[in-house]
């Protein structure tokens, strides 16, 4: 894994959300988009604002692997990326005359079975998470006609985007050491889990949803088919981590069949 070119990406870029100076002016979107968006938008900034503490304690049982070195450095500045998210979204959820939230059921899910086995575990969840991310702030920047809103969820969603392909190298390298049954049920779980989750959380933000003129079931189907594109892009970059390791082998073949 390229852990330095995701410390010097993470460096670089959240600094960009530090500073970042939204527009000007008051909220003129109607109430009955307002409120259900500035409640949904509280549910994310509590997702987004952890401490990450567990997180950090999981990545240190790959730091002795020579490929993951740096993984921890690399995860500590993804974690502060994340927090910066949630300020971000705290001054959006204000802006829009919106309550904070320090507790909810979903994110209260969440945050327990992120710990519950181990590291791929909690970035599969993490995953999961970032998954749904990328079409709820996909489906405001286009619906939502707030300047503010905007700026920030195209900002948020590039990051995302890059979080997604972050997460995506780890696991690449973690699953191409499973067999190939256990790459099967690893997947498998991973898009039951997944479905379960769009599934609720297209159902707890139906209301911001309808507002934005988007179904649920629509929102839930957008999320499934990222999934979808996500793990076909893993078992593409899994499949050519193999490739060095069967290429030996296939030579030795060769030189045994000439
Ligand atoms: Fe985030
Ligand atoms: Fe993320």
């Amino acid at each position: 894994m390229n852990t330095q070119a995701w410390i010097n990406h993470f460096e670089v870029n959240t600094r960009l959300n530090d500073t970042m100076v939204l527009p000007d002016g008051p909220c003129t979107l109607p109430d009955h988009e307002r409120v259900p968006i500035a409640a949904s938008l509280a549910t994310f900034q509590l997702g987004e604002s952890g401490s990450g503490s567990r997180l950090r304690r999981y990545s240190r049982e790959v730091a002795p692997l020579e490929n993951f070195r740096g993984y921890q450095r690399a995860i500590d500045l993804f974690i502060v990326e994340e927090q910066s998210h949630s300020q971000l979204l705290a001054r959006i959820v204000q802006r829009l005359g919106g309550t904070l939230l320090e507790k909810q059921w979903t994110n209260s899910v969440f945050r327990r079975l992120r710990f519950l086995v181990n590291l791929e575990f909690a970035i599969q969840v993490l995953l999961t998470a970032e998954l749904i991310a990328e079409v709820y702030y996909g489906t405001l920047y286009l619906r939502c006609p707030d300047p503010a809103v905007r700026k920030m969820t195209q900002k948020i969603l590039r990051d995302e985007m890059k979080h997604l392909a972050f997460q995506r190298e780890f696991l690449s390298e973690r699953v191409a050491t499973f067999s190939g049954i256990g790459r099967w049920l690893w997947s498998l779980q991973f898009q039951i889990i997944h479905v379960i989750t769009t599934t609720v959380v297209a159902w707890d933000h139906r209301h911001a949803l309808r507002a934005l003129g988007v179904k649920p079931a629509d929102f839930r189907q957008r999320c499934i088919q990222a999934w979808e594109r996500w793990q076909a892009k893993l078992d593409q970059d899994v499949a050519n981590h193999d490739f060095p390791q069967s290429l030996p082998r296939a030579e030795g073949q060769n030189a045994i069949s000439a």
